[in-house]
């Protein structure tokens, strides 16, 4: 069994075999033509918090492989935790009838927890600001896809690292990979948090932290994200700060810099920014698919 709970477990060896497998999933899906390997599996996917492309691009996956899905969008009050059912019982359950558990939860840690008790692998869809592996996958499939390369970018990621588990996954990813340097660019309130520049700093990579898109051109790739509103302790924080940092279609246009967003967008690119070739962001979330599609025949066929 194996579990996907954090971008921390990935060698860049099986980094580079997920990307090539999700590589051939979407030459199958291009083509029509993808094979019913998961044909006898059942894939649950069993969200606390609230997702669009997650849990749709993993039920997609699920379906377009030939396994049944069963899920719920609102666990909170659609099971049995409701009624004070732990976490742990619920997760025991579920493993008694399916193959696989998809799992989102607001709480940081969860995953985890999840697996302890799991006797199928549980594949986290993002545990509170903690992690979002599958994202950071699927994010690092992208610039491949895009820029022929994951080795020698200048790589820039705002507006919320403090917040944010897609900047933390995707950016402990590319610490595999060659000569990468990394700016987060957020208000001095939203600074990472100390574990992520120490994970940063024991991995030897190179980052500076600003409060500015003066230098906005000089990077191949602006990973933007919006506050994360959901987990402000002060709600007039999230207000002060969600237009301080914009990426408007003046300071885009004309430059090279390609912009990946996991998604939803709220104030973070102005949507004329849409148009431009730099905006690769629903590409992006279309790739999802293909990685979800690898990552489930990888877990569910060993
Ligand atoms: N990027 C992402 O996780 O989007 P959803 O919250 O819609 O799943």
């Amino acid at each position: 069994m194996q579990h996907i709970l954090s971008a921390k477990q990935f060698s860049k060896e099986q980094l580079l075999e997920i990307l090539s497998s999700a590589g051939e999933m979407e030459k199958q899906v291009l083509a029509g033509k993808v094979e019913k390997i998961l044909q006898d599996k059942v894939v649950a996917c069993i969200f606390f918090e609230p997702s669009t492309r997650t849990r749709l691009s993993f039920e997609t996956a699920a379906l377009r492989l030939g396994a049944g899905v069963v899920s719920s969008e609102n666990a909170t009050q659609d099971f049995s935790v409701y009624k004070g059912e732990s976490l742990e019982d619920t997760t025991r359950m579920i493993c008694g009838y399916v193959d696989c558990l998809v799992l989102r939860h607001p709480e940081a840690g969860t995953a985890e927890r999840a697996a302890k008790v799991a006797t199928k692998p549980i594949i986290n869809a993002g545990d509170g600001g903690n992690q979002h592996p599958t994202q950071a996958l699927l994010d690092l499939y992208t610039i491949k896809k895009t820029l022929g390369r994951l080795d020698n970018l200048k790589i820039a990621f705002g507006f919320d690292p403090k917040h944010s588990r897609t900047i933390r996954s995707l950016a402990l990813l590319l610490t595999h990979f060659e000569n990468n340097i990394f700016t987060f660019v957020c208000p001095p309130a939203l600074n990472p948090s100390d574990d992520v520049l120490e994970d940063l700093k024991s991995r030897g990579a190179k980052f500076e932290i600003i409060d500015n898109l003066n230098n906005f051109g000089d990077y191949d790739i602006f990973y933007a994200n919006r506050l994360q509103q959901e987990r402000f302790e002060d709600k007039a924080e999230f207000e002060k700060y969600r237009r301080a940092l914009v990426l408007t279609e003046k300071l885009v246009a004309g430059t090279k810099t390609k912009i990946l967003d996991p998604l939803p967008r709220i104030d973070e690119i102005e949507t004329a920014v849409d148009a431009l070739p730099n905006a690769l962001y629903f590409e992006q979330a279309k790739n999802g698919l293909y990685v979800r599609m690898a990552l489930l025949k990888g877990v569910l066929e060993g």
